[in-house]
């Protein structure tokens, strides 16, 4: 089941969202972290950096591994994910680069890759707490609608929608990746604990299919109806369908 925890905004859902995370690394300081790009994790990240800053939490044993990269950016892409968690926050706190995991998007064996990615996800001790966004379709990572529900880190191609919604970060359509490594849904399934944030009346949709629709493989986070220790943490407009 999935428990939902409604906030008033943005800045609340980002709040919360970071409070769990400094929990998880002030009981257990060298958590394993399973995190997120997008829009929505910003809020949570500068959080995080705060505590870092004010309240001494340290990120010196943490381990982390994202959900996904695009295929073809190179790391010091600005649009590339590993750009985008070093900008926005492994920059600002005392995390060792060792400890950094993001899926390389132009190794030359995408594939072997995948499997590495998984290997050191196992060697890690598994991930106790993933963060998730979700996108309008539903996705979650990149795991785009029709993604199976047994599906592992792999290559797969972005929906037109995904690559429109993401269109915003680059300078034309034509310049967003077709394809992405994303962990898979069984990937994800396997963190401890999940934590999905969601915040607008965009998401609205995509959060009432999740939580109240039925599990399908057309709505990848309808998935997470079956983990044991799942919270979306969402602002009034992304729970006004509920
Ligand atoms: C991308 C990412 C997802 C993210 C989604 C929503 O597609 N791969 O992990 O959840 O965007 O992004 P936003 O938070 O900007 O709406």
């Amino acid at each position: 089941m999935i428990r939902v925890l409604i906030v008033k905004d943005y800045e609340e859902v980002s709040r919360e969202a970071a409070l769990r995370i400094a929990e998880i690394i002030r009981s257990k300081p060298d958590a394993v972290l399973g995190l997120a790009t997008g829009s929505t994790p910003i809020g949570c990240y500068r959080e995080l950096i705060r505590m870092h800053k004010m309240e001494g939490l340290s990120f010196s044993k943490v381990s982390t591994f994202n959900l996904d990269e695009y295929v073809g950016l190179a790391p010091d892409h600005p649009q590339s994910y590993h750009y985008y968690m070093f900008q926005n926050l492994f920059n600002h706190v005392d995390i060792k680069v060792e400890n950094i995991h993001i899926p390389n998007g132009v190794a030359e064996d995408l594939d072997e890759e995948c499997l590495n990615y998984e290997e050191s996800i196992k060697r890690a001790g598994g991930i106790d707490l993933q963060l998730l966004g979700i996108g309008r379709n539903g996705h979650i990572g990149f795991n785009e609608p029709g993604s199976s529900f047994e599906s592992r880190t792999r290559v797969v191609k972005l929906s037109e929608q995904t690559r429109m919604d993401n269109a915003r970060f680059f300078k034309s359509l034509d310049e967003v990746p077709t394809h992405a490594i994303t962990m898979g849904i069984a990937t994800i399934m396997e963190a401890k604990r999940i934590i999905l944030l969601a915040s607008g009346e965009a998401k609205a949709e995509a959060i009432s299919k999740a939580i109240k629709g039925p599990k399908t493989v057309m709505v990848p986070a309808s998935a997470l109806q079956d983990h044991e220790d799942c919270l979306f943490i969402v602002d009034r407009k992304a729970a006004s369908l509920l």
